[in-house]
């Protein structure tokens, strides 16, 4: 197993577990980008990548949903995503994953799972005019995540997926 961590992350949240499991993949050929640092015409010396991204308005931020967009036709990794939500309510970030699926059934893409945890809400401001109901307790439940027990989940979950590969 070849594997690539990419992540898209503005407040680093996503950082944090990006960061960890990339700690904890097995001392092999391994790297760490951001989204940014992608060279897509390079990307194809990696046979899995591990996907990180914040769940903006219940999908994918449209930097992260561009990624899919611009992977070379004839490459066909391992995808394994992880998400941090603001929202611990499933309809709130399902859609990052359901697209991703869809994506990857679309691109030829071997989708392999997800792992999601909560992350300190970033965009409380906007969210409180929609949902001013919400916002104390969405404000109290993400502070302080993802914690260190996300981050121990995290890696648990990234090594059944090298498991899953090498198998
Ligand atoms: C524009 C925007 C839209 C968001 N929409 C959602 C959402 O639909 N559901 C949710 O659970 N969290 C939402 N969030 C919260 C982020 O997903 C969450 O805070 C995440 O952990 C941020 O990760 P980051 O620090 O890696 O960017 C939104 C944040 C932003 C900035």
């Amino acid at each position: 197993m070849k594997p690539l961590v990419v992540y898209y992350s503005q407040t680093g949240n996503t950082e944090k577990v990006a960061k960890r499991i990339f700690y904890v993949l097995p001392d092999i050929e391994k790297a760490i980008k951001t989204i940014n640092e992608i060279n897509y015409k390079e990307i194809t010396n990696w046979d899995t990548i591990f996907l990180g991204s914040p769940v903006h308005i219940h999908t994918l931020p449209k930097k992260v949903k561009e990624f899919f967009k611009n992977m070379p036709p004839d490459y066909h990794p391992n995808i394994a995503l992880f998400i941090t939500y603001g929202v611990q309510l499933e309809k709130f970030y399902k859609g990052a994953i359901d697209i991703t699926e869809y994506y990857c059934n679309n691109y030829s893409l071997n989708f392999l799972g997800a792992y999601s945890c909560l992350g300190k809400h970033n965009h409380l401001k906007e969210f409180s005019k929609i949902f001013p109901d919400k916002v104390d307790w969405v404000r109290e439940t993400s502070e302080g995540h993802p914690d260190e027990s996300d981050l121990k989940k995290a890696e648990d979950w990234a090594l059944k997926i090298v498991k899953k590969v090498d198998h």
